[in-house]
C-alpha cells in the first residue's frame, strides 16, 4: 500500500499525517509506504513548520527528515490512496485526475474515522493553538486507515 497525505503547504498538516502514519505502520508491522505533498508551491524544499516539528516531537515522532514538495499529476498514478486534509485540497486533487479510477483513490482523511461526515482538518498555519488538536485528529484518522485497510 502506498499512501500520500496532502494539504496546502505541505509544512503543517500533511507532514504530521505522514509522521504519525509512519509510526503506526511500524507499530503494526505493516509494509506500507507513506509520503506527503502540498497543492501549493510556496514552501517547496522547506522543513515542516517548527510548530508541527514540536508537536510531533512531544508525541515521540521526529519529522525533521521531511521536505515540502508539490503535489503532481503523476501522484494520482503512483499512490494507491491519497488523503486530503480539507475539501479545498480534495477538489484540487480530484480536478487533476484523468480517470475515475484515480478519483476513487482520493478521500478526505477524517472520513476514515468519522465516515461520510466530511470533517475538515483545520489549517493551523495562522493559529498557534491549533497544532495539538490537529495532531489528535490525525492520530485518530490514521488509526481508522489501519483498521480499514489492514
Ligand atoms: P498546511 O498549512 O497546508 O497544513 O501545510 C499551510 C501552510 C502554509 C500556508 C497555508 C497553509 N501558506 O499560505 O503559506
Amino acid at each position: 500500500m502506498k499512501i500520500l497525505m496532502v494539504c496546502l503547504g505541505n509544512i503543517c498538516r500533511s507532514p504530521l499525517a505522514e509522521g504519525i502514519m509512519k509510526q503506526k505502520i511500524i507499530e503494526n508491522g505493516l509494509a506500507w509506504k507513506v509520503d506527503s505533498a502540498g497543492t501549493g508551491s510556496w514552501h517547496v524544499g522547506n522543513l515542516p513548520d517548527s510548530r508541527s516539528i514540536d508537536v510531533a516531537y512531544k508525541n515521540g515522532i521526529d519529522i525533521t527528515n521531511q521536505r515540502a514538495r508539490k503535489f503532481v499529476k503523476e501522484d494520482l498514478e503512483q499512490f494507491d490512496l491519497i488523503f486530503a486534509m480539507d475539501s479545498s485540497n480534495y477538489s484540487n486533487i480530484v480536478n487533476m485526475a484523468s480517470h475515475s479510477s484515480q478519483k476513487e483513490k482520493v478521500h478526505l482523511i477524517m472520513n476514515m474515522t468519522e465516515p461520510q461526515r466530511n470533517i475538515t482538518v483545520p489549517d493551523p498555519y495562522w493559529d498557534d493553538d491549533g497544532f495539538d488538536q490537529v495532531f489528535e485528529m490525525l492520530s485518530r484518522a490514521c488509526d481508522g486507515i489501519i483498521q480499514h485497510y489492514s
